[in-house]
Formats: structure tokens, sequence, C-alpha cells
């Protein structure tokens, strides 16, 4: 079998990808009328899964979930195959093959995860790629595919066609980076001086390429293919394919009430879902898409439906800085865990918001956090605001449109606290073992650790108390917190524990 030399030359730094975590996948598809597996109890397949950067952290917080992983690079395969020797986990294989092989010996997924693979490879892997899908697919399954979308990508494909252009003469992957970075760092601040009106368009790709990791550099701009096309080209060839369009993972996307004005005057009158997905992917010059996919006979709704989200429960790493007024319906600014800020008006909502953010990493059942929201709000509001249920329904859909709040099908509890003596779960400490700064929490999201926080996380195990920790930890901290030392220590473990990086209290190992 032959293996992908780029790849294997320039690894892609895999992290978990939020939008394919399993109970937000179930979720989405309910609110669109589809019967999705049971995320705590399902088996999943993922195509260009790399070093399993996504699969393995969900394959650890799920065991009873079985998962496959599919990659056409062999030293990528090899690398995860590593991790999860090292973490003895019996519920996931990754396998060294191409897409286009197909994967019907291994029977049937009730989700197909395809992150960063569609518009990387050739036009007959592509349709490859989807007859897989549909073959592989359980019924009432869902497939992510995401792809890179035009008219968007026709700003990108201008700093790519320079960038192909000025490494045409290396060969070796490593060298071609090289030359790239060499092209950033030349021509970036003259490009900014003479490109005229394209000027900030350009500067703010030349920004973008130097933050971005290296990897994506090379696989997103070097890569010997890489077609973005428009949703109306992608939804024929997915309906050619026997597969239906869903939704987008991010569902403001297809909500033309999350329109402006302007736009929303421009859409009114397309009655055809898939034409207004395309006006709105023209008005918002979109990039890129995150598309959810079933099957052509699987009955669905083409709209979400808020009786179906009255169904579903709800988590959200959420904080706000302003004291909350539930008496009136003034503005409220709640933060994301990556800094964006959403405002909330209604004091359902705002008390929602309140209980979701206190209660991270749990996810509350939408009859709880209703009875919750309600009785706070007639204790500190009115008894009228307390009644206006439907508005809250209204304003958590929206918020899930934008993933401010996730969806998931099942309410859960974690035990999200230190313990005496926290310690560090397998997969924690097996990743900081392999010296990577971002670790997957147990909602699979990626968590960003500085050089102290993977200090202190790895001195966690369970061996050490608060104080054996600051002792440890007091001499490494930067001058500024070393007055603080033992509160800035009990911050850092409480983020661990929020983020479910540590075993539940009383064990000292979760795998
Ligand atoms: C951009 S990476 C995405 C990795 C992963 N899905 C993620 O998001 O972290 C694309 C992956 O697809 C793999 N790939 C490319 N062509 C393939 C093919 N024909 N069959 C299987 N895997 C392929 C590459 O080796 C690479 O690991």
């Amino acid at each position: 079998m032959p293996t992908l030399d780029s790849y294997d030359a320039i690894p892609y730094e895999g992290i978990p990808i939020t939008e394919t975590y399993v109970e937000q996948l179930a979720a989405i598809g309910r609110l669109f009328g589809l019967a999705t597996a049971d995320p705590r109890a399902c088996r999943v397949l993922e195509l260009g899964c790399a070093e399993g950067g996504n699969l393995i952290p969900m394959a650890f917080y799920l065991p009873d979930c079985r998962f496959v992983g599919l990659d056409l690079s062999v030293r990528q395969i090899e690398a995860g195959q590593r991790l999860i020797d090292a973490l003895g986990l019996p519920n996931v294989t990754l396998l060294h093959r191409d897409v286009a092989a197909g994967a019907e010996d291994l029977g049937q997924f009730d989700y197909v995860i395809a992150h960063g693979l569609f518009s990387w490879v050739p036009a007959d892997t592509r349709a490859a790629l989807l007859a897989l899908v549909r073959r592989c697919l359980a019924p009432h399954g869902l497939a992510y595919v995401s792809w890179n979308a035009l008219p968007g990508w026709h700003t990108r494909a201008m700093m790519r066609a320079m960038l192909l252009q000025y490494t045409r003469t290396e060969q070796a992957p490593r060298a071609r980076l090289q030359a790239a970075h060499d092209f950033l760092t030349r021509f970036g601040p003259a490009l900014v001086e003479e490109a005229g009106e394209l000027a900030p368009l350009l500067k703010a790709e030349v920004e973008y390429l130097r933050r971005a990791p290296p990897s994506y550099v090379y696989h997103e701009y070097l890569a010997e293919v890489n077609e973005p096309m428009l949703f109306a080209d992608f939804v024929q060839l997915v309906h050619a394919h026997g597969l239906e369009y869903v939704a987008d993972a991010e569902l403001y996307t297809l909500l033309p009430h999350t329109l402006g004005e302007a736009g929303q005057d421009v859409v009114a009158d397309l009655d055809d879902r898939l034409a207004r997905i395309q006006a709105m992917d023209f008005l918002r010059a979109r990039r890129f898409h995150r598309s959810l996919l079933t099957h052509v006979e699987t009955p669905m709704q083409a709209a979400p439906d808020l009786e179906a989200l009255r169904g579903l429960a709800f988590h959200a790493d959420l904080s706000s800085e302003e004291e909350i007024d539930l008496a009136e319906a003034s503005p409220q600014v709640f933060a994301t865990a990556s800094g964006a800020r959403y405002s909330v008006r209604h004091p359902l909502a705002k008390a929602a918001l309140m209980l979701l953010a206190t209660a991270y990493p749990d996810s509350l059942a939408y009859s709880e956090l209703h009875a919750a929201a309600a009785a706070l709000v007639a204790e500190y509001g009115t008894a009228e605001a307390a009644q206006e249920e439907p508005a809250l329904a209204r304003v958590l859909l929206d918020l899930i449109a934008y993933n401010v709040v996730r969806p998931a099908v099942n309410a859960r509890r974690f035990d999200a606290s230190p313990g005496d003596r926290p310690c560090a779960h397998g997969l924690a400490r097996a990743q900081l073992a392999l010296g990577q700064d971002c670790l997957a929490s147990v909602r699979h999201t990626a968590v960003q650790l500085d050089a102290e926080g993977r200090r202190l996380l790895a001195l966690c195990d369970g061996t050490r108390d608060l104080a054996a920790l600051t002792a440890a930890m007091e001499p490494l901290l930067p001058q500024e917190y070393t007055a603080a030392a033992r509160e800035a220590c009990a911050r850092m473990l409480w983020t661990f524990a929020r983020h479910g990086l540590l075993s539940p209290a009383g064990q000292t190992s979760r795998g």
C-alpha cells in the first residue's frame, strides 16, 4: 500500500474538532428529525484521521463507543497506534488505508467524519469518499464532511498561488515550507504597501499565515490539491451519491434571521432551502463548510425543530464579568472559552446561561434548565418573564447556531473537582509526555496550556496536595505569580478539573 509522503514528512497537528463530537452530531441530527444513534454507545469512522488527534480523545472519554480511523500516511497511523497502545484503549483502531479502497469490510457506522480531506484530494477520491459514506453509513447515520468553499476561498487562493509559484523549485516538503516562510518574511511588509486596494486583505492573510501551525500552512497552501467549490456544486455531488445535505455544524450558516436586514431581504423570496443557503454563502463570502449528510431516503426536517430542542440537553463553557440582572431585559455579555462575546437580554436566557456556565462540563436537560432558570427569574425578576418559555427555546437555538451553547442528546454529570490529591488522567499524561501543549477536554475541546500549566498538570500524579504542588511550582512561576502562588495553583487545578483533565476524586487513573 503506498503512503502519503507529504503527511509522512509533515504530520498534521491534529486536535479535537469540537464540531465532530458525537454528542453534538447526535443532537444536531435530532434537531432535524433524524433518529441518530445514542452517542454513549455508537460506531464512529473517521476518514483521513492523521495521528488520531481527533479520534483518540473521543475513544478515551467514550469507552462504550467503537472508533475506526483510516489514513493513507503510514507514519501518522503508526504514531497514533503507539498512543493507543500506551493508553491500552480497546475501542479504537487506526488503519493505513486509502479512502478510495472503501471500508465495507468494517461494517456500518452511525457517524462518519471526514475533516480536512474532501477539498484536498483529487476529484476521483472525492467521489470515492462520498460513495464510501453512502455504503458505510447506517440508515439514520450522520456524516460530517468539511470542505473549502467559494466564493470566500478566492481570497486565500491569491496567497496560495503566490506561495506555490515561489516554492516551486523546492521538492522536499520541509524545504518548501521553509521557502513559504521566507516568502512571508520577504514579501509580507512590501505587499502591504504595494497591493493597493487589496492590501488590507493580503495583510490579514500574511498575519494569519504567520500565526498558523506549519503543518496547516503546508497542507492548506502548498498542498498539491486544494479545490474549493460552490455550495451548489457540493450539493450536486452529494445528491449524485444518494446522500442528502442536512445542515452545517455551524447552524447559523442556514438560518436567514442571522443575516442583517439587507441580507434577509435578499433571501426572503428564496423558497428552496438549498438555493437560500447558496445565496447566504454569497452574502457572507463563505470560505469553509462543515456539512452534515445523511441518506437521501432518510426522512428529515428542512429546518431545526424547537420541539426537538426541548428534548435535548445543553452545556456551555461560558463566563460573565457583570452582575446578572434578572429583573430587566437588559443586555448581559457572556464570553466563550475562545474569547468570543455574546449578549443576551431575556431574563430566562440570562439565568439559563448562568446555570450552564456554573454547571460546565455537565450538561443539563432542557426541562431541568428551564425549571431552574424560571425559578431564579421568579425569585429575582418578574413572574411574567419567568413564564416566557418560548423565548428561552428561541435564544438557545440562536446560541447553538453560533456554538456558544453546545447541544447534547443526554444530560451528563462529571465529577469536576480536583480532589485533595489531584491526578492527571491517562490521556492527559500521555499527551504531556508527547510534548503536546494542546490537550483534549472531556467536552472534546482543545485546551491550550502554557508552560506553567503543563508543569503543574505533570505534577498532578495523585501523591501531592495543594501545599505540595504549590511548593513544587513556586520556583517555576513568573515573579508576578509567586506572591499568590497557592491561589494561582488552585485556580489552575480548577481549570484542569473543569476540562475533565483529572481522574475523578479518589481514583488515581482513568486510562
Ligand atoms: C488535513 S489532514 C486532517 C487530519 C484530521 N482529520 C484532522 O482534522 O486533524 C488530512 C489527512 O487525510 C489523509 N489523506 C489524504 N488523502 C487520503 C486518502 N486518499 N485516503 C486516506 N487518507 C488520506 C492525510 O494523510 C492526512 O492525514
